[in-house]
Protein backbone atom coordinates (compact mmCIF):
# COMPACT_ATOMS: atom_id res chain seq x y z
CA UNK A 1 0.00 0.00 0.00
CA UNK A 2 1.72 3.14 -0.93
CA UNK A 3 1.65 6.49 1.56
CA UNK A 4 1.49 9.00 -1.27
CA UNK A 5 -2.07 9.81 0.14
CA UNK A 6 -0.46 11.11 3.50
CA UNK A 7 2.02 12.45 2.17
CA UNK A 8 -0.45 14.24 -0.38
CA UNK A 9 -2.16 15.24 3.01
CA UNK A 10 0.98 16.67 4.90
CA UNK A 11 1.66 18.92 1.83
CA UNK A 12 -2.23 19.86 2.10
CA UNK A 13 -1.67 21.06 5.69
CA UNK A 14 1.77 22.37 5.18
CA UNK A 15 0.03 25.24 2.86
CA UNK A 16 -2.59 25.55 5.41
CA UNK A 17 -0.54 26.04 8.36
CA UNK A 18 2.47 28.02 6.70
CA UNK A 19 -0.87 30.42 4.90
CA UNK A 20 -1.89 30.44 9.06
CA UNK A 21 1.38 31.83 10.45
CA UNK A 22 1.98 34.28 7.49
CA UNK A 23 -1.36 35.82 8.38
CA UNK A 24 -3.55 34.68 11.83
CA UNK A 25 -3.03 36.57 15.04
CA UNK A 26 -0.15 34.82 17.55
CA UNK A 27 -2.02 35.07 20.75
CA UNK A 28 -2.17 32.69 23.57
CA UNK A 29 -4.37 30.07 24.16
CA UNK A 30 -6.05 30.15 28.00
CA UNK A 31 -5.19 26.11 27.78
CA UNK A 32 -1.83 24.23 28.17
CA UNK A 33 -1.70 21.14 26.56
CA UNK A 34 -0.73 17.62 27.27
CA UNK A 35 2.61 17.97 28.78
CA UNK A 36 2.08 21.25 29.86
CA UNK A 37 3.11 24.07 27.38
CA UNK A 38 1.07 27.11 27.15
CA UNK A 39 -0.42 26.53 23.62
CA UNK A 40 -0.70 29.36 21.54
CA UNK A 41 -4.11 29.82 18.90
CA UNK A 42 -1.95 28.72 16.05
CA UNK A 43 -0.98 25.78 17.77
CA UNK A 44 -4.26 24.53 18.51
CA UNK A 45 -5.21 25.67 14.66
CA UNK A 46 -2.33 23.81 13.01
CA UNK A 47 -3.77 20.48 15.31
CA UNK A 48 -7.24 20.84 13.70
CA UNK A 49 -5.92 21.90 9.75
CA UNK A 50 -3.89 18.05 10.12
CA UNK A 51 -6.83 16.48 11.46
CA UNK A 52 -8.76 17.51 9.25
CA UNK A 53 -6.64 16.51 6.47
CA UNK A 54 -5.94 13.06 8.10
CA UNK A 55 -9.61 12.58 8.59
CA UNK A 56 -10.00 12.72 4.01
CA UNK A 57 -7.63 9.59 4.12
CA UNK A 58 -9.20 5.96 4.71
CA UNK A 59 -5.70 4.29 5.86
CA UNK A 60 -5.48 6.45 8.88
CA UNK A 61 -6.92 4.34 11.64
CA UNK A 62 -5.65 6.30 14.01
CA UNK A 63 -3.43 10.28 14.94
CA UNK A 64 -2.28 11.23 18.66
CA UNK A 65 -1.31 14.94 18.01
CA UNK A 66 1.21 16.30 20.99
CA UNK A 67 -1.80 18.54 20.86
CA UNK A 68 -3.92 16.30 22.62
CA UNK A 69 -3.91 14.01 25.60
CA UNK A 70 -4.74 10.76 23.83
CA UNK A 71 -4.67 9.57 20.55
CA UNK A 72 -8.25 9.53 18.42
CA UNK A 73 -9.63 7.02 16.11
CA UNK A 74 -10.00 8.00 12.64
CA UNK A 75 -11.22 4.76 10.43
CA UNK A 76 -11.49 1.86 12.45
CA UNK A 77 -10.60 -0.13 9.00
CA UNK A 78 -7.41 1.95 8.38
CA UNK A 79 -3.50 0.25 8.62
CA UNK A 80 -1.56 3.25 9.68
CA UNK A 81 -1.65 5.48 12.84
CA UNK A 82 0.28 9.22 13.10
CA UNK A 83 1.68 10.86 15.62
CA UNK A 84 2.19 14.36 14.76
CA UNK A 85 3.66 17.33 16.50
CA UNK A 86 1.46 20.13 14.75
CA UNK A 87 3.71 23.36 15.14
CA UNK A 88 6.67 22.36 16.83
CA UNK A 89 8.77 25.52 18.70
CA UNK A 90 5.59 27.30 18.34
CA UNK A 91 6.89 30.32 20.44
CA UNK A 92 9.84 31.45 18.29
CA UNK A 93 7.19 32.46 15.71
CA UNK A 94 6.77 35.75 18.08
CA UNK A 95 10.84 36.59 16.99
CA UNK A 96 10.06 35.61 13.28
CA UNK A 97 12.60 31.99 13.70
CA UNK A 98 11.60 29.16 11.48
CA UNK A 99 9.71 26.58 12.85
CA UNK A 100 8.19 22.80 12.38
CA UNK A 101 5.99 20.36 11.77
CA UNK A 102 7.18 16.37 12.62
CA UNK A 103 4.82 13.33 11.61
CA UNK A 104 5.75 9.74 12.51
CA UNK A 105 3.69 7.21 10.81
CA UNK A 106 3.21 3.82 11.71
CA UNK A 107 1.91 0.28 10.59
CA UNK A 108 -0.62 -0.74 13.08
CA UNK A 109 0.90 0.67 16.29
CA UNK A 110 2.63 3.16 17.92
CA UNK A 111 6.10 1.64 18.46
CA UNK A 112 9.20 2.68 17.42
CA UNK A 113 9.94 -0.99 15.74
CA UNK A 114 6.44 -0.47 13.54
CA UNK A 115 7.27 3.00 12.45
CA UNK A 116 7.19 2.80 8.32
CA UNK A 117 8.15 6.88 7.24
CA UNK A 118 8.53 10.03 8.93
CA UNK A 119 7.82 13.89 7.61
CA UNK A 120 9.00 17.16 8.60
CA UNK A 121 7.85 20.85 7.13
CA UNK A 122 10.38 24.12 7.88
CA UNK A 123 8.60 26.72 7.98
CA UNK A 124 11.21 29.11 7.27
CA UNK A 125 12.33 31.93 4.94
CA UNK A 126 11.27 29.04 2.43
CA UNK A 127 8.69 26.43 3.04
CA UNK A 128 10.37 22.83 2.52
CA UNK A 129 9.23 19.31 3.20
CA UNK A 130 11.24 16.36 3.98
CA UNK A 131 10.01 12.49 4.06
CA UNK A 132 12.36 9.30 5.45
CA UNK A 133 10.93 6.42 3.49
CA UNK A 134 12.00 3.54 1.61
CA UNK A 135 15.56 3.90 2.85
CA UNK A 136 15.86 7.73 1.71
CA UNK A 137 15.37 10.82 2.81
CA UNK A 138 14.00 12.97 0.27
CA UNK A 139 14.05 16.79 0.31
CA UNK A 140 11.39 19.34 -1.16
CA UNK A 141 11.66 23.35 -1.77
CA UNK A 142 8.04 24.98 -2.11
CA UNK A 143 8.68 27.01 -5.45
CA UNK A 144 7.04 28.53 -8.14
CA UNK A 145 4.03 26.56 -6.73
CA UNK A 146 4.84 22.86 -6.32
CA UNK A 147 7.51 21.50 -3.99
CA UNK A 148 10.74 20.97 -5.84
CA UNK A 149 12.92 17.55 -5.60
CA UNK A 150 16.44 18.47 -4.39
CA UNK A 151 19.56 15.76 -3.45
CA UNK A 152 18.93 13.18 -1.20
CA UNK A 153 20.12 13.51 2.14
CA UNK A 154 23.07 11.94 3.47
CA UNK A 155 24.84 12.42 6.41
CA UNK A 156 28.69 12.14 5.95
CA UNK A 157 30.93 10.50 8.60
CA UNK A 158 31.47 13.51 10.48
CA UNK A 159 30.21 17.09 10.70
CA UNK A 160 31.12 20.46 11.75
CA UNK A 161 28.08 21.78 13.87
CA UNK A 162 27.45 21.24 17.67
CA UNK A 163 23.57 22.01 18.72
CA UNK A 164 23.40 21.54 22.37
CA UNK A 165 19.57 21.44 23.95
CA UNK A 166 18.49 22.66 27.47
CA UNK A 167 20.12 24.32 30.37
CA UNK A 168 23.75 25.00 30.56
CA UNK A 169 23.39 25.35 34.82
CA UNK A 170 21.71 21.97 34.96
CA UNK A 171 24.08 19.81 32.34
CA UNK A 172 25.63 16.55 34.40
CA UNK A 173 29.73 17.22 34.10
CA UNK A 174 30.50 14.66 31.64
CA UNK A 175 27.54 16.41 29.21
CA UNK A 176 29.63 19.59 29.46
CA UNK A 177 32.71 17.95 28.79
CA UNK A 178 30.85 16.35 25.75
CA UNK A 179 29.93 19.16 24.44
CA UNK A 180 33.13 21.55 25.23
CA UNK A 181 35.20 18.82 23.76
CA UNK A 182 33.23 19.14 20.04
CA UNK A 183 33.98 22.71 20.56
CA UNK A 184 37.52 22.51 21.01
CA UNK A 185 37.71 20.37 18.06
CA UNK A 186 36.40 23.62 16.08
CA UNK A 187 32.61 22.61 15.98
CA UNK A 188 30.49 25.23 15.47
CA UNK A 189 27.38 26.58 17.64
CA UNK A 190 24.85 26.36 15.64
CA UNK A 191 21.44 26.27 18.29
CA UNK A 192 17.79 27.89 17.18
CA UNK A 193 15.88 26.67 20.00
CA UNK A 194 13.64 25.00 16.83
CA UNK A 195 14.49 21.35 17.21
CA UNK A 196 13.11 21.16 13.38
CA UNK A 197 15.11 23.51 12.34
CA UNK A 198 18.18 22.64 13.92
CA UNK A 199 18.15 19.09 13.37
CA UNK A 200 17.76 20.16 9.14
CA UNK A 201 20.60 22.51 9.82
CA UNK A 202 22.73 19.49 10.76
CA UNK A 203 21.72 16.83 7.88
CA UNK A 204 22.00 19.69 5.35
CA UNK A 205 25.14 20.91 6.27
CA UNK A 206 26.50 17.19 6.15
CA UNK A 207 26.76 16.18 9.95
CA UNK A 208 27.16 17.29 13.21
CA UNK A 209 25.60 16.64 16.78
CA UNK A 210 22.08 17.74 17.86
CA UNK A 211 21.84 16.69 22.09
CA UNK A 212 19.12 16.99 24.61
CA UNK A 213 20.30 15.49 27.84
CA UNK A 214 18.68 14.77 30.68
CA UNK A 215 18.96 17.26 33.33
CA UNK A 216 19.02 18.18 36.89
CA UNK A 217 15.33 19.24 36.67
CA UNK A 218 14.45 17.11 33.59
CA UNK A 219 16.29 13.91 34.05
CA UNK A 220 14.07 12.24 31.68
CA UNK A 221 15.03 15.39 29.11
CA UNK A 222 12.43 17.31 27.46
CA UNK A 223 11.87 15.94 24.27
CA UNK A 224 8.83 13.88 23.27
CA UNK A 225 9.30 10.13 21.95
CA UNK A 226 6.44 9.96 19.89
CA UNK A 227 6.12 13.63 18.75
CA UNK A 228 9.50 14.94 18.33
CA UNK A 229 12.10 11.70 19.13
CA UNK A 230 11.29 8.58 16.95
CA UNK A 231 10.57 10.98 13.82
CA UNK A 232 13.59 12.16 13.96
CA UNK A 233 15.83 8.96 14.57
CA UNK A 234 14.19 7.56 12.02
CA UNK A 235 15.42 10.67 10.09
CA UNK A 236 18.70 10.68 11.03
CA UNK A 237 19.00 6.52 10.67
CA UNK A 238 17.87 6.82 7.51
CA UNK A 239 20.71 9.49 6.32
CA UNK A 240 23.30 7.19 7.27
CA UNK A 241 23.51 8.77 11.29
CA UNK A 242 22.78 7.43 14.36
CA UNK A 243 20.03 8.65 17.14
CA UNK A 244 21.17 7.07 20.51
CA UNK A 245 20.20 7.58 23.95
CA UNK A 246 21.89 8.88 27.17
CA UNK A 247 22.79 4.76 27.65
CA UNK A 248 24.07 4.27 24.27
CA UNK A 249 20.43 2.48 23.34
CA UNK A 250 19.16 3.15 19.76
CA UNK A 251 15.93 6.00 20.26
CA UNK A 252 14.27 3.54 18.13
CA UNK A 253 14.50 0.24 20.03
CA UNK A 254 13.30 2.74 22.88
CA UNK A 255 10.02 1.30 24.80
CA UNK A 256 7.02 4.72 24.91
CA UNK A 257 4.09 3.79 27.20
CA UNK A 258 2.95 6.83 27.28
CA UNK A 259 2.25 9.31 24.37
CA UNK A 260 3.67 12.50 26.06
CA UNK A 261 6.77 10.38 27.42
CA UNK A 262 10.32 12.25 26.88
CA UNK A 263 13.96 10.88 26.47
CA UNK A 264 17.41 12.18 26.94
CA UNK A 265 18.29 11.77 23.13
CA UNK A 266 21.24 12.48 20.86
CA UNK A 267 21.14 12.79 16.83
CA UNK A 268 24.45 12.93 15.05
CA UNK A 269 26.73 11.72 12.50
CA UNK A 270 28.73 8.80 13.00
CA UNK A 271 31.69 10.50 15.00
CA UNK A 272 30.01 12.54 16.96
CA UNK A 273 27.62 9.89 18.16
CA UNK A 274 30.93 8.02 19.24
CA UNK A 275 32.01 11.03 21.42
CA UNK A 276 28.59 10.89 22.89
CA UNK A 277 29.14 7.23 23.57
CA UNK A 278 32.72 7.74 25.15
CA UNK A 279 31.39 10.69 27.20
CA UNK A 280 29.05 8.84 28.78
CA UNK A 281 30.95 5.81 28.82
CA UNK A 282 28.40 3.34 27.68
O1 LIG B 1 9.92 20.82 22.37
C1 LIG B 1 9.92 22.13 22.00
C2 LIG B 1 11.27 22.72 21.69
O2 LIG B 1 11.03 24.05 21.36
C3 LIG B 1 12.08 22.01 20.59
O3 LIG B 1 11.65 22.40 19.32
C4 LIG B 1 13.49 22.48 20.91
O4 LIG B 1 14.50 21.64 20.39
C5 LIG B 1 13.50 22.52 22.40
O5 LIG B 1 12.16 22.70 22.83
C6 LIG B 1 14.37 23.63 22.94
O6 LIG B 1 14.48 23.53 24.31
P1 LIG B 1 15.57 24.36 25.17
O7 LIG B 1 15.21 25.79 24.99
O8 LIG B 1 15.37 23.88 26.57
O9 LIG B 1 16.94 24.04 24.63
Amino acid sequence: MTLQPIFDAIERSAHRIRDAITNEDLCYADQCNATGDTQLKLDIQSDLIIAEEFSKITAIKAIASEEKEEAETLHAEGRYMIAYDPLDGSSLIDVNLSVGSIFGIYDGAFEASKMVASVYVVYGPRLELVTAYKGSVRHFIFRHGRFDEQETITLKEKGKLNAPGGTQQHWPAHHKAMVDGLFSEGYRLRYSGGMVPDLHQILLKGGGLFSYPGTTDKPEGKLRKLFEVFPFAFVYETAGGEAINHEGRRLLELPCNDPHETTPCFFGSKYEIAKVKEAYGV
